[in-house]
């Protein structure tokens, strides 16, 4: 298992925030907890008698039960929060929420919010580590990370690999965290989808804005498609999904211009026959579902390493 005693970061707010090494040794603590969960009985002491408490203001299968699951597997206590049973649909604030959950004095809280920079404010409001599972469209930390991971795994390094990020950038959070992440270590991100979906100053992110499908897939190592964030766009920006489904998915063809092993990923949850078709996301290249076990092993070493620094 990695040190977490060279860790030095309390909160995990972005990637933003994370140099090279840091990230590395994320990877690397994640890669010595994978083994953890393929074992018939799934369960470390690391964190016996630590609280941990899910706050989560937006719907999520994945995140939510991932370090749910990464807590339990590391025996902490977990406890769930969701807007419908908190008391912020009475009125109250996010940081008086967050003084009254401070007031029973958890180790983490883990934060998944509509706005960017819930979680920063949050940081300043309790005395817990604070980690992010997602914010606006600001950051998704640890999809980055297992994301990341992911691709290590199949590749063995990150440096000098082509990323095509396709699809709805300008509402995503994880293209922001992949972006961010995938240039820390050395990759090319290009990025392509509709007009109307991507940032202006995409490439003082680092990436490469392309001008065809074609050309960001061509030689690509991996090809990582997004969903459309319908829930972040206050105005329709696309004529319709079929319509995208033809120009930006990534069917057969266009997937045959990426290297002949080229990866398919998704952060999901996937729209199928919009981003991806059936035969290509449930295909031989797709490590959508490896990106989800990744997942577990990634939030175990976040959880793992911020307590490291209480
Ligand atoms: N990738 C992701 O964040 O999925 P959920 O919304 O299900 O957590």
């Amino acid at each position: 298992m990695a040190s977490g005693s060279t860790f030095a970061h309390r909160h995990i707010l972005g990637l933003e925030q994370l140099s090279r090494e840091d990230i590395s040794h994320i990877l690397a603590t994640a890669d010595s907890f994978k083994e953890i969960s393929t074992r018939s009985i799934k369960k470390v002491p690391t964190l016996r008698g630590h609280t941990i408490i899910n706050l989560f203001f937006e719907p999520s299968t994945r995140t939510r039960l991932s370090f749910e699951v990464a807590a339990k597997r590391m025996s902490a206590d977990t406890f769930n929060i969701s807007p419908s049973t908190s008391s912020t649909t009475k009125g109250e604030t996010l940081a008086d929420t967050a003084r009254n959950i401070s007031a029973m004095h958890p180790d983490i809280i883990i934060i998944r919010h509509a706005c960017s920079g819930a979680p920063l404010l949050l940081s300043r409001c309790v005395k817990a580590a604070v980690i992010n599972a997602g914010d606006g469209a600001h950051e998704h930390p640890s999809q980055g990370l297992l994301d990341l991971m992911t691709v290590k795994e199949r590749r063995t390094t990150l440096s000098g690999l082509k990323i095509a990020l396709i699809g709805d950038i300008a509402h995503s959070r994880v293209a922001r965290s992949d972006i961010i992440g995938f240039t820390r270590m050395g990759s090319a991100v290009h990025v392509y989808g509709p007009s109307t979906l991507i940032p202006k100053g995409i490439d003082q992110l680092g990436a490469t804005l392309c001008t065809s499908l074609e050309e960001a897939v061509r030689d690509a190592d991996v090809v990582m498609t997004l969903r459309i964030q319908h829930e972040r766009q206050n105005d329709p920006l696309l004529p319709s999904l079929r319509e995208y489904a033809r120009q930006f998915g990534i069917s057969g063809r266009i997937l045959s211009l990426a290297k002949p092993d080229a990866l398919v990923m998704h952060p999901g949850p996937v729209n199928r026959g919009v981003e991806l078709p059936p035969e290509v996301a449930d295909g031989p290249q797709s490590v959508i579902l490896d990106q989800v076990t990744n997942g577990v092993a990634v939030r175990m070493a976040l959880l793992y390493l911020v307590m490291g620094t209480s």
